[in-house]
């Protein structure tokens, strides 16, 4: 089978082809990536010289050049990472996001379209939970739950989904999509929650907690979430779509205390010198208080179930982060500091 793994130098897209591309050998994966600032080459260096793996420098968002490319590279598969991913740069300046997550998904889909006119290819679209909005203090997001996005985010990750399942039911292209909650693990840039807290502790800096911390994610293991991906390729029922999460809520606050307790145990720090550098700060506009997934449609339709818990995917998570230290200094080029000067400016409270 021919792979093309959209975003595949990212977070998500880098850790299902280190682990797709030694798995599945007979397979030939094809990682097409514009290597935008939440790229690195890096992340995709042990499987770089495999024979079953190739990359190309594309912008998806480029009609002619995704077109071409995915003619020429003739997938039976297109799983699309690719994507502008963080709220916060969203809120900063969506029009990014509006290119890349609207626009490009359309150029990727219209190619497909082209590509299914001369062989069978499906198209699995990996989303977010964040298109269902905010949850109360209790209930679940499910399948149905009605599309209510916050940000320009996840508005344009709800708007990419809406026309995935359009040019399913228009034009009959094979698709299938995955709704999942929060990531975390290896690899991921250090803007998001964990990585951040992890290096700003780690550099004995303040570590930002939005509003008063009581915000709940659903946090789900990463390579949980590649092995997800799979399981609704191979058994998932085609134009459905999947919610995918670890059962895993937790306050953003209780996260970070772990976060310093982990790193206690695993570096010479106190618990208690990391526990003094929180600060709340200003909280991000149209914050979505909580996302928790019902998964039972996963479970029971793919047979999908998470292996790794939150104490002990931390732990990992955690120790990748101390051991990989050339990683991160890859990617917090002065581009990322002047992103923490901007986001965090005048956020004090
Ligand atoms: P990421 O920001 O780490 O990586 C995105 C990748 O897409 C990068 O390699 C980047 O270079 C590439 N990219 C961006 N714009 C591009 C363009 N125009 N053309 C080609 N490549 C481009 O993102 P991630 O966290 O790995 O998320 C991957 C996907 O999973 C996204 O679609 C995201 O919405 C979805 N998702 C993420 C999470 C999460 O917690 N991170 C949860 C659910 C769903
Ligand atoms: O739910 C899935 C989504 O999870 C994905 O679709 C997104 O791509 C991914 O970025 C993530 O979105 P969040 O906004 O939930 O993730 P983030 O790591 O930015 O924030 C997690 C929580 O932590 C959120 O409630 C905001 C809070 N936060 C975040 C940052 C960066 C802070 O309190 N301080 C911070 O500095």
């Amino acid at each position: 089978m021919r792979v093309l793994v959209t975003g595949g130098s990212g977070f998500i897209g880098a850790n299902f082809l280190n682990s797709s591309v030694p798995s599945r050998p007979t397979d030939h994966f094809i990682n097409v990536d514009a290597l935008t600032y939440a790229a690195n080459p890096m992340s995709v260096a042990a499987i770089a010289e495999r024979s079953n793996y190739s990359f190309r420098k594309i912008d998806i968002a480029d009609g002619p050049a995704i077109l071409e490319t995915v003619l020429d590279a003739a997938p039976d598969l297109v799983v699309h990472f690719a994507a502008e991913s963080h709220v916060d740069r969203s809120i900063l300046g969506p029009e990014a996001f509006v290119r890349t997550n609207v626009m490009g998904t359309f150029q990727l889909l219209e190619a497909c379209r082209a590509l299914a006119k001369k062989k069978e290819v499906l198209f699995h679209h990996v989303s977010t939970d964040e298109v269902y909005g905010s949850l109360g203090e209790t209930g679940l997001f499910t399948e149905t739950t009605p599309y209510d996005p916050s940000s320009p985010y996840s508005a344009s990750k709800a708007s990419s989904d809406h026309l995935v399942r359009a040019y399913h039911r228009t034009y009959g292209l094979a698709v299938k999509l995955t709704n999942c909650s929060n990531n975390y693990g290896p690899l991921q840039f250090p803007e998001k929650l964990l990585p951040l807290m992890i290096q700003k502790a780690l550099a004995r800096q303040p570590l930002p907690v939005y509003g008063a911390g009581l915000n709940v994610r659903d946090w789900l293991y990463v390579t949980d979430h590649v092995s997800a991906i799979w399981a609704v390729i191979e058994k998932g029922k085609p134009g459905e779509t999947y919610n995918v999460g670890g059962n895993s809520e937790a306050r953003n606050i209780d996260l970070v205390h772990s976060v310093c307790r982990i790193l206690a145990e695993e570096t010479a720090a106190t618990e208690k010198e990391l526990l003094d550098l929180i600060t709340f700060v200003k909280d991000r506009p149209g914050h979505d208080l909580r996302y928790a997934i019902d998964a039972s449609k996963i479970r029971r339709e793919c047979g999908w179930q998470p292996t790794e818990t939150l104490a002990s995917g931390l732990r990992k998570t955690v120790r990748w982060y101390l051991d990989n230290e050339s990683w991160v200094a890859a990617v917090t080029s002065g581009a990322y500091r002047n992103w923490l000067e901007q986001n965090y400016e005048g956020r004090s409270s």
